[in-house]
Order: structure tokens, then C-alpha cells, then sequence
């Protein structure tokens, strides 16, 4: 395992002379938002920022020429799967896709460890999407080869709370002192999870919009509270749609539900429409990590403060930085 600046062991022997081990990524796992630091932010923004103008100019690059990345998916996906896949692409880097392990060892019983173990042997980083939460560590435990975590259950998603952040930065200009309000499955939807505690290193406002039992879990909440962070709950948007820099909005997360019944319940409970857009400050981000399915209206896709559309080609950037940095290209 390694998050916190040493490199796994493999980088190491593998390193290149030209490689940048000291960027802060070089071999290491990215299993959490925790490993962080602003610098580290500041860092992979800046690299985004390029990957940017490098695709707007010429499509693709060779930097990554000759590497080989896994892309392990044990639960669906289309943003996340297909973002670093054109990452890699982009920057010249090959692809091994396992999107349906069904029609892999999985099927068979295989173990996660076994199954990182083997894509190791053929790829120079795995992302993994996994139910469980944990399962990145664990994979990142077994494998000498850096992972990523693309989602691990109701847990973490840290690459699209980065790119989250980022598009956040570039639409309002600014990461400090924002108000922003969460919206819908706070109990189940890790990309929540993962954004808050990035966001809680800002002087953020936090509002928590959500029914009673999807409600954010208590120890997030106190995480909030604990830095000193204004954290106020509330269930309807209305309260909170005119105050605020932000309006996250998210899926009820119907794949977490043991009682259907229950996802019934709350799987209507708000609409982003037109009306609603009225109430919201003439500059704000209304941002989506996607897929909706009828949270955000249609009609609003045309409102200059929809950001969900360059939100997911934001992620793309992200992932291009993310993967050059951490194979030591950036
Ligand atoms: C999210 C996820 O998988 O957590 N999707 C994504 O990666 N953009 C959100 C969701 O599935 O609702």
C-alpha cells in the first residue's frame, strides 16, 4: 500500500530517468480524497488545466506510449469507465476494459486479490470500481502496482469528487467561502461523501437537502461540524435554492436499497425545473455527477449555470492528470 507519498515499491524499480517521482503521485494508489493535500490539488488542477489545452489543440499525445492500464468494473458505469479509458487513449496508453466480469474468472469465484493480481501482471495500473466498501484498499494492499479507486460501494469515489472541485473552481472562479447545498441520497451516494470532505478544507457552507432517511450519515456530519463548518439539514430545497453557490444534485442510489419498498418512497421527492431555476442566484453551479434519472428536468439543460454537461468532460482532464502524474509522466 502506499497513498502517503512513497512510492509502491515497483515504480521504484521500473522508474524511468525521465520520470517525475517527485510529484507527489508517482506509483501510489488513490483510494481516498484523504490523501489530498491543497498542494496536491493545486498540483493535479494545474496538470488538468494542460490536458485540456493539450486535447483542444491536437486530440492526443504520446506520454504514455507503451503503458497499459486495467479498467476492473464490477458494477456499472459510463462516465467513469469510459473517461479514463479516453484518458488513457489520449495520451497514448492502451486499454485492457473488464467491465463485465461476468463474463470473467469473477464469475467463477475468483477472489478480488486474485483478480488484481493477474491484471497486474499485464497492466501498469488497475482502476477499479468495486460494491464493497474498502475494496480499493484492499486491492491497493495486494497489488504492487499503483490502483485507483473508482467507486467502492456507498464509500469513496475521490476521482470524480476531484473532478467535482475542479469544475467548481472553474465555474465560480473560487473554492473558498462558497455556500453549496447537497442534494438527494446523502446516506448512499459516495460521490457526496467524497465531495464534502473535500470541500470541508474550504470555508464551505454546507446545506444538506434530503429526505429523513436518506439523510447524510451522522459521522459525516460531525465531521463537518468538527472543523468548524456551518452544516445546517434540511428537506425541502426551497428553503435554500436562492442562497446558495452550488446545488449538487444527485440519484436515490436504488442499487443500495434492501427494501424496495422504501426506495419508492423517496425516489420522487424533487425536481431541478425551470421554476426552481428562477429562485437560484443569477451566478451559481447546478452540477450533477450523473447518470439523473429525473432529478434535473430536461428543460433546464439549457441554462447557462448547468454545469453537468462540462462537469463530466471536466472528468476527462482530471483522469488525463491523474494517470499521467501517477505513472510519473507529470
Ligand atoms: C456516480 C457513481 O457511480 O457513484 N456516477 C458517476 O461516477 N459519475 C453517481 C451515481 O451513480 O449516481
Amino acid at each position: 500500500m502506499s497513498q502517503n507519498g512513497t512510492p509502491k515499491p515497483h515504480a521504484l524499480r521500473t522508474a524511468q530517468p525521465s520520470d517525475n517521482m517527485n510529484n507527489g503521485f508517482f506509483g501510489q494508489d488513490i483510494i481516498s480524497v484523504r490523501q489530498f493535500s491543497p498542494e496536491k490539488l493545486t498540483y493535479i488542477f494545474g496538470v488538468a488545466d494542460e490536458m485540456e489545452t493539450l486535447v483542444r489543440r491536437f486530440g492526443s499525445a504520446d506520454m504514455l506510449s507503451g503503458k497499459v492500464l486495467a479498467n476492473l468494473f464490477y458494477e456499472p458505469s459510463t462516465r467513469t469507465a469510459s473517461s479514463f479509458m479516453a484518458a488513457m487513449v489520449r495520451l497514448g496508453g492502451r486499454v485492457i476494459p473488464i467491465n463485465e466480469v461476468h463474463y470473467s474468472s469473477v464469475s467463477k469465484g475468483e477472489s478480488l486479490p486474485d483478480t488484481i493480481r493477474t491484471l497486474e501482471c499485464y497492466a501498469d495500473i488497475i482502476v477499479l470500481r468495486h460494491p464493497e466498501v474498502g475494496a480499493a484498499q484492499i486491492a491497493a494492499d495486494y497489488a504492487a502496482k499503483p490502483i485507483i479507486n473508482a467507486g467502492d460501494g456507498i464509500g469513496e469515489h475521490p476521482t470524480q469528487a476531484l473532478l467535482d472541485l475542479y469544475t467548481i473552481r472553474k465555474e465560480l472562479g473560487r473554492l473558498d467561502g462558497l455556500k453549496v447545498a447537497m442534494v438527494g441520497d446523502l446516506k448512499y451516494g459516495r460521490t457526496v461523501h467524497s465531495l464534502t470532505r473535500l470541500l470541508s478544507r474550504y470555508n464551505t457552507e454546507f446545506y444538506f437537502v434530503s429526505p429523513p432517511i436518506l439523510r447524510l450519515p451522522e459521522d459525516m456530519v460531525a465531521e463537518v461540524k468538527a472543523r468548524g463548518l456551518k452544516a445546517v439539514e434540511v428537506e425541502d430545497v426551497h428553503e435554500v435554492i436562492s442562497d446558495v453557490d452550488v446545488l449538487y444534485v444527485t440519484r436515490v442510489q436504488k442499487e443500495r436499497f434492501s427494501d424496495l419498498a422504501l426506495y419508492d418512497q423517496v425516489k420522487d421527492y424533487y425536481t431541478v425545473d425551470p421554476e426552481l431555476m428562477k429562485m437560484a442566484k443569477p451566478k451559481m453551479a447546478l452540477m450533477h455527477p450523473l447518470p439523473r434519472v429525473g432529478e434535473i428536468s430536461y428543460a433546464v439543460d439549457q441554462d447557462p449555470r448547468a454545469a453537468y454537461f462540462r462537469q463530466m468532460e471536466n472528468g476527462m482532464f482530471i483522469r488525463m492528470a491523474l494517470l499521467a502524474a501517477v505513472l510519473g509522466k507529470a
